[in-house]
């Protein structure tokens, strides 16, 4: 299931993203607020445990999460959105998964993967900013299942609708939260418009 955000501030948010002209600092800043609000919009079915508040005027009723929660950045574009998530989830726990596309094949590789045996979270949050061909979106849910995980989210950036196809076939039990859908991919698995590679953006690599 896709939801693509409706949010005024996360249209405005993604077209300062987007422009070529936004530096490494302030992308990484844009990175942050646009994890923050899409994990605002993506955590709104967790489930809540009943618990009394004391309050300096008697007792409240209350909530708390009821979910232990992992976070999943996949190396190395996921980094930047782990620190707005972990502001709004702050007792979750972040495993990294790292998995590189082949440029030629364009087929996911792994290279990184330490996650704990056995598997301790009840749900995983994928954050990957860019759904291209969906290899590598795929590749990491298989990884998580493997693990033992049964409830799995995907919150990224930007997606294709090649991207949004793959992972829907492959898993329709993730759901798919981005803050927007662009048109297609490029002849060598980029994002158009999109906002050219995540990674080079946030890191100053390019
Ligand atoms: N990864 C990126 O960083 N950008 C794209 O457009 C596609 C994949």
């Amino acid at each position: 299931m896709l939801f693509a955000s409706e949010h005024p501030l996360v249209h405005h948010k993604v077209a300062l993203l987007r422009h070529v002209d936004t530096e490494p600092k302030k992308f990484r800043e844009l990175v942050r607020e646009l994890s923050m609000l899409l994990c605002y919009e993506a955590t709104r079915d967790l489930v809540l445990v009943d618990q009394q508040v004391p309050t300096p005027m008697g007792t409240a009723a209350g909530h708390r999460l009821g979910t232990k929660i992992g976070l999943i950045p996949i190396l190395r574009a996921g980094l930047g959105m782990v620190e707005g998530v972990l502001e709004m989830i702050p007792t979750a726990e972040v495993w990294h998964i790292g998995l590189y596309r082949d440029e030629r094949t364009l087929h996911p590789v792994e290279y990184y993967n330490r996650l704990p045996t056995p598997n301790r979270v009840q749900l995983s949050i994928v954050l990957d900013p860019m759904l291209a061909t969906g290899g590598t979106a795929v590749a990491s849910v298989d990884i998580l299942k493997r693990w033992g995980c049964e409830r799995i989210k995907y919150i990224g950036l930007i997606a294709a609708p090649e991207g949004i196809a793959q992972l829907s076939q492959a898993h329709p039990d993730v759901p798919i939260h981005v803050a927007a859908v662009d048109e297609r991919l490029n002849d060598i698995g980029y994002i158009v418009p999109g906002l050219g590679d995540a990674g080079d953006r946030q890191f100053g690599t390019n």
